[in-house]
């Protein structure tokens, strides 16, 4: 007998209440809860370039043999060019395409383990759920870095440079590319110059987790941070994920990118990347990664995609200002007003555990424990009910 040696694993807390809310029968739930972009009708369609793109896959499509196990090439090419343009020469990007965000940092993680066994890494306080319990099952040892601050709803900057300078060669540091998941705040372009010179100083390693690239202020300006770092620093890894801005969740497309001191230390960087993958599951599945290729370099579909792009961040930030204003109305006071502020998908309110579990429970309106809501599941025409729901919580 085995398994009853073994405790029960927790629950993903962000998936946890997935299965809450649709268990909810409430007619007038309201989910903010996971990361997933939502239209004014509250569905999450088919993005209209990847539905071309996907037609035109399938009806190209000669064969299901294997592509290999470091994946599509093509699409690693066109993800590395989007995120990186030329801030750094190609023959120091080593890719691979690996299963969506998580299946791209696990590579990294993985990659950082074998590297620098004792390594440290830094997270942000706080970060993405998922992030400490990955370093753990990698065998990581994790600390955090200051981040923000829940009083102003900002970056904690001159406390996070002050611990990124305390830092050395055998520490990384897991940094948000854009569009920070659960805060919503983020760096400024100077303030990225800032993070780029103190890695130059202490020789600390950085990783970026890139999962929401165009849904803040546009492709060019989500990316600024990831190019400066290429630009500035010898190594560097990045985690790219399609599943937001292509919309393409369930498909699995991501990368695992390293770069390398030069062309020789990147080419060690592939073939370590290309074991991990296939003692891990062999190879990545194709079908999300082959649409992404498909559209990155077509230039008809491209225009459509980035078009669709500007509309989903466009309406992320005008709901953004509508719960701003009429939380601002109905309080007159600037506490929210942070929420305007932010960029990206999400936000984190600052609201303690009860006030969250009042909202869903008396007004069925869901977000993550930690007060983080999804800008996107906000339904339009409810902004003033929802204002007067989290005024009724926090007061
Ligand atoms: C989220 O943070 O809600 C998304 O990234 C979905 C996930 O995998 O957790």
């Amino acid at each position: 007998m085995m398994f009853e040696t073994l405790k029960k694993a927790p629950a993903d807390k962000i998936f946890a209440l997935v299965a809450e809310f649709k268990a909810d029968d409430r007619a007038d739930k309201v989910d903010l809860g996971i990361g997933v972009y939502k239209d004014p009708h509250g569905s999450t369609p088919i993005m209209s370039a990847v539905k071309k793109a996907e037609h035109s896959v399938i009806g190209a499509a000669a064969t299901k043999t294997y592509v290999g196990v470091t994946g599509n090439r093509g699409f690693c090419d066109a993800v590395s060019d989007l995120v990186f343009a030329d801030s750094v020469p190609s023959d120091r990007i080593a890719a691979v395409q690996a299963p969506g965000g998580t299946g791209s940092l696990w590579v990294l993680f993985q990659l950082l383990k074998r590297a620098k066994p004792n390594a440290t890494i830094y997270l942000s306080d706080p970060t993405w759920p998922n992030h400490k319990p990955m370093c753990e099952a990698v065998g990581l040892k994790e600390e955090t870095y200051p981040y923000f601050d829940a009083e102003t709803g900002t970056v904690k900057f001159d406390e996070m440079l002050a611990c990124l300078d305390g830092l050395g060669p055998d520490d990384a540091v897991l940094l948000h590319g854009c569009c920070h998941n659960p805060t919503g705040a983020n760096l400024t372009p100077e303030q990225w110059d800032k993070v780029a010179a103190s890695l130059k100083k202490t020789g600390a390693f950085a990783i970026v987790d890139l999962a929401y690239l165009g849904f803040g202020d546009g492709i060019t300006e989500d990316a600024y941070g990831a190019r400066k770092l290429a630009s500035e620093v010898p190594e560097l890894m990045l985690a790219f994920s399609a599943s937001k801005n292509f919309g393409l969740y369930r498909e699995r497309a991501g990368a695992a990118i390293a770069i390398g001191k030069d062309a020789d230390a990147t080419a060690i960087a592939l073939s370590n990347m290309g074991n991990i993958v296939r003692t891990s599951y062999s190879q990545p599945p194709d079908h999300g990664a082959e649409i992404v290729r498909l559209i990155l370099t077509e230039p008809t579909l491209r225009a459509e995609w980035e078009t669709e792009l500007k509309e989903m961040r466009e309406r992320m930030a005008r709901l953004r200002q509508k719960l701003a204003d009429a939380i601002r109305e109905r309080s007159n006071a600037s506490d929210f007003d942070f929420v305007a502020e932010h960029r990206g998908m999400f936000s984190l309110l600052g609201l303690t555990p009860e006030q969250v579990d009042h909202l869903k429970v008396k007004n069925a309106l869901y977000m993550i424990g930690d007060s983080r809501i999804n800008i996107a599941g906000i339904p339009e025409d409810r902004v003033g009910e929802l204002a007067d729901a989290i005024l009724s919580a926090v007061r």
